[in-house]
């Protein structure tokens, strides 16, 4: 049963249309994070030639896949592991290291404390200052970093936020991490949405730290969270041996398989990705940026945190408003450290992006 003060998930289309009764073909969905380009024509029609693999096992070990994302990510395939989206290889990662007392930045995605506390252990939280646009102040966080702690993990760009930290940083991060024996995990799910991807992403440190662990998927930046391909990144064998232990056999399927092999190649589709997200995002900065009734945070990532200045205008009023236009943004009231003032929406098509402002403009424009 669901309740009016429910918050709905960019992947709950069914519960919306339930609930506000409007067809889940008809919602135009800002709060998923994915590319509003959808799949490459290249990638359906590839894909669609080649349904009989289900007919088969994937490769136990998918050496041609785990090379096609060594090659995407200017890395070795030793490095490499694939998984049933990042969300499986979050919690094989926890269920591994078994982490007591785990260090994360608020706000940012619920799923890490959960994977921490199913395993017994306990998260503490870094908050990230609203003062200082929720850019982490990577001297501070350094002081606090301390011998007892078994497990920092990063978002990077982190959602909600859409801050990111560079790779010179995350050096200094990892280097006091290491000198303290903590572990960290790092997902860059959105990290193909940065200007500058070879400045943020930490796939390079794999090579010089033995204690990190990188998460990657396919489901934003690919348009594709129906795939469940996911893959992680880490230059120590010893823990992907651990992992492959725990890890049950074929969790990626044979399509998933044949998929990803022709996404990753795909540089027509990455490129015309990120143009588009790079414009577009630019245009919707600028334009609320312009506007005297609500805060922008400086986005890295293919999704904006908003935060509404009028008193009488809170997330669920202003979700209300766009739902029923058909329009789905993400109240983040529910994130740790934010309240009812905050909304996040994701950068879609031109078209969709002007309906969103223009929904918006009907309450907070002054
Ligand atoms: C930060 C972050 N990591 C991981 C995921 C889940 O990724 P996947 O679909 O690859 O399991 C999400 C989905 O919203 C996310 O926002």
């Amino acid at each position: 049963m669901l309740r009016h003060k429910d918050h709905f998930h960019g992947s709950d289309l069914e519960k919306i249309e339930q609930y506000y009764g409007i067809p889940k073909e008809k919602i135009i969905s800002f709060s998923a994070n994915v590319n509003p380009l959808g799949i490459s024509q290249r990638l359906k029609e590839e894909l669609s030639g080649h349904v009989d693999v289900i007919t088969q096992y994937p490769d136990r070990e998918y050496t041609r896949l785990r090379t096609c994302i060594a090659s995407y990510c200017s890395t070795r395939k030793e490095h490499i592991l694939v998984g049933n989206g990042a969300t499986e290889l979050i919690s094989l990662l926890i269920q591994t290291k078994r982490p007591r007392k785990v260090l994360i930045l608020g706000p940012t995605y619920s799923e890490y404390e959960r994977y921490v506390s199913l395993e017994g252990g306990n998260c503490l939280y870094y908050p990230l200052k609203e003062t200082e646009q929720f850019e982490l102040n990577v001297e501070d966080l350094c002081r606090k970093l301390y011998e007892g702690l078994d497990m920092l993990i990063l978002c990077n760009p982190n959602n909600p936020t859409s801050s990111a930290i560079s790779r010179p940083d995350m050096r200094k991060i990892l280097d006091t991490c290491l000198l303290h024996g903590i572990f960290v995990m790092i997902d860059e799910t959105y990290v193909e949405f940065t200007h500058e991807e070879e400045k943020v992403s930490s796939v390079p440190l794999t090579h010089d730290y033995n204690n990190l662990f990188i998460l990657r998927g396919t489901s934003k930046f690919f348009a594709s969270p129906g795939l469940r391909l996911g893959y992680a990144v880490t230059g120590n064998q010893e823990l992907l041996l651990e992992i492959h232990g725990k890890k049950d056999p074929w969790t990626t399927n044979s399509l998933a398989e044949v998929a990803g092999k022709i996404m990753f190649q795909d540089k027509d589709y990455i490129r015309q990705t990120r143009e588009l997200i790079f414009r577009e995002r630019e245009r919707m900065w600028k334009e609320l940026s312009s506007w005297q009734t609500v805060k922008l945070y400086p986005p890295k990532a293919n999704f904006i945190l908003m935060k509404i200045l009028k008193p009488e205008i809170t997330a669920q009023l202003l979700f209300e408003h766009c739902i029923k236009q058909g329009l789905m943004i993400r109240n983040c009231s529910t994130f740790p450290f934010l309240d009812e003032s905050y909304i996040r929406f994701c950068i879609m098509l031109p078209e969709q992006n002007d309906l969103l402002l223009a929904a918006f403009a009907q309450l907070l424009k002054d």
